[in-house]
């Protein structure tokens, strides 16, 4: 994969192959497939360079935690109101599983996918540390494809055969990066349970300020600057999905350049820079039929 979200554009080329007749039986326990399906990783060498590089580093940033916790605050806000909790998730572009940690308490397991190898590895130690959650399974893995052998099957006595569904999918700070947003869109659709939701999570593109959010350093892989509610409402609902709600659910501050480049390749530091305020948005659908 090339730089950042890019890595969406071409999937054939990129994509991770999991050879499934290799793998071990399959069964419930988040460890056993997690060792089956890391254990299969082929190609992801070439997997994002830009998150690869940034993965070792990504948790010292303070921000993405508190962006995390803020995105785990709106959805599970958002599931409180529901008739019937998620139990199967799914986590799109999870990096180093920051949102998933939070998530893992509240259901039975939550499947992590990032296209950066990087990430995963950097998330596969954290989950060897003992108080860590134990039905997190990390899969390295572009996702572009609801029937991707490296997703966990729906039958595990039959893993070469229809892959899991799930009760909720989220992807935090993702959607920005995607260049084809529609696709991912329908990927996202096929993985869901009839009845399943979306909680998608990502800043607001409120008009050319949204720019902002990025430094110069920081512009490789991002596709657009924020997500535009009303866009992402037609969209979501042109792919498929029921009872679509797109709308702020937070707001952050977030140190930004006052000129392109103050930062130079480091990020932010307190002495440079102003702060300024992004709104979120947490995109909402349900999988109807
Ligand atoms: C800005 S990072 C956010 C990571 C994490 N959600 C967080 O907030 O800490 C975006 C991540 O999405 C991943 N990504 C983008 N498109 C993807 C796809 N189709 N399948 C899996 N991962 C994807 C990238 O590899 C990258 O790690």
């Amino acid at each position: 994969m090339q730089e950042g979200g890019r890595a969406g554009k071409s999937s054939r080329g990129r994509r991770l192959i999991v050879d499934l007749p290799s793998l071990l039986p399959l069964n419930n326990d988040a460890d056993s497939f997690e060792a089956q399906a890391t254990s299969n990783l082929r190609g992801a060498s070439n997997g994002n360079a830009r998150f690869n590089d940034e993965a070792k580093s990504w948790d010292a940033r303070p921000f993405v935690h508190e962006a995390s916790q803020a995105a785990a605050k709106a959805i599970l806000e958002r599931l409180k109101a529901l008739p019937k909790q998620p139990k199967q998730v799914l986590e799109i572009g999870c990096g180093t599983g920051i949102l998933s940690f939070l998530m893992a308490p509240q259901v039975d397991r939550v499947v992590a996918v990032d296209a950066a190898e990087g990430m995963i590895e950097v998330l596969k130690q954290k989950l060897q540390k003992p108080d860590a959650p134990k039905n997190i399974v990390p899969v390295a893995v572009l996702l572009e494809d609801p029937n991707d052998r490296a997703l966990p099957p729906a039958d595990d006595s039959r893993p070469e055969n229809e892959r899991q569904k799930f009760d909720l999918i989220t992807s935090h700070l993702v959607l920005h990066h995607i260049p084809d947003l529609q696709s991912v869109l329908k990927t996202m659709l096929g993985c869901l349970a009839l009845g399943g939701r979306v909680m998608l999570t990502d800043f607001e593109d409120f008009g050319p300020q949204a720019k902002r959010f990025h430094p110069a350093s920081k512009m490789a892989g991002v596709e657009r600057h924020g997500i535009n509610a009303k866009e992402m409402a037609e969209l979501m609902r042109d792919v498929g999905f029921a009872a679509v709600d797109v709308k702020p659910a937070w707001t952050m501050s977030k140190r930004v350049e006052k000129h392109d480049g103050e930062f130079g390749d480091a990020g932010p530091k307190p002495e440079l820079g102003e702060i300024m305020d992004f709104p979120f948005l947490l995109c909402y659908g349900e999988r109807a039929t």
